[in-house]
């Protein structure tokens, strides 16, 4: 396996690029900024340059990887067009470079709340609708894939249990970035994991269950 990350840079690309490395997975991480990628990413880490929204340079970009891992968002900015491109577009390139490529799995972080079209995050020039198309491109791509749609993101780690459930089933709540990233990494191993969306919050009060059971309780 060889793991293709994009949105390696970001604060969830970046676990997820600890929890490859740290299971000798080899990864390639697509980066806009080289010299910030090597600050940020193990040494180990093969750093390609490019954008999600070059859509030629993908296929390219993708070299010898086997997954691909998306992790890429839109910042806040006064650029209606933002989630269009990065949450939508790039993904959608990704998973047709992915498909020219014959990449055995797609892990893409999405949002819960995706279903919502009247959710408040919608006034952040309506990220959570082109998550969703993005979404049901992959879905509809034929690659093998699982859409992981976290709650709340947080930097700081904790003991919390992981609570994931079905699609448009979890409302609020929060996870911290590196329990997202292990949910991703694990879905490349879990059979269980494919072809599912799976909602992801923690939980103190929560059971902790292993990662093929949290994968098999979702249908
Ligand atoms: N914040 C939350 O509470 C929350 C909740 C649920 C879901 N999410 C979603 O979870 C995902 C990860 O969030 P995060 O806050 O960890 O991310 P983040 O730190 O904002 O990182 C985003 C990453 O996307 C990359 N990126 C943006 N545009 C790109 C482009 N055109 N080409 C290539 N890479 C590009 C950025 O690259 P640079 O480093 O070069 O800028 C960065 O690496 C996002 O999809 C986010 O919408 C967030």
């Amino acid at each position: 396996m060889k793991a293709f990350v994009a949105g390696a840079t970001g604060e969830t690309g970046r676990r997820i690029v600890q929890e490859l490395t740290a299971r000798n997975i080899p990864v390639r991480a697509l980066v806009r900024d080289v010299e910030k990628a090597r600050s940020i990413l193990p040494g180990e880490v093969e750093l390609v340059k490019g954008d999600v929204l070059d859509q030629q340079s993908l296929v390219t970009a993708l070299g010898d990887s086997t997954v691909v891992l998306s992790a890429t968002g839109a910042k806040p900015s006064f650029d209606p067009t933002g989630p269009y491109k990065v949450d939508y577009e790039g993904n959608k390139n990704l998973v047709d470079a992915a498909k020219a490529k014959g990449i055995e799995h797609f892990v893409m972080v999405s949002s819960l709340a995706a279903s919502q079209l009247f959710h408040p995050l919608n006034l952040f020039w309506l990220i959570l609708v082109w998550k969703k198309q993005a979404e049901e491109y992959l879905q509809k791509s034929g690659l093998t894939y699982t859409i992981v749609r976290p709650g709340g993101l947080k930097n700081e780690d904790n003991t919390d249990s992981i609570v994931m459930q079905n699609a448009d089933t979890l409302f609020d709540g929060s996870i911290p970035r590196q329990k997202v990233a292990q949910v991703c990494v694990e879905a490349l191993f879990e059979p269980a994991s494919r072809n599912k969306i799976v909602e992801i919050v923690a939980k103190p009060e929560a059971a902790s269950k292993s990662f093929g059971e949290l994968f098999a309780g979702v249908v």
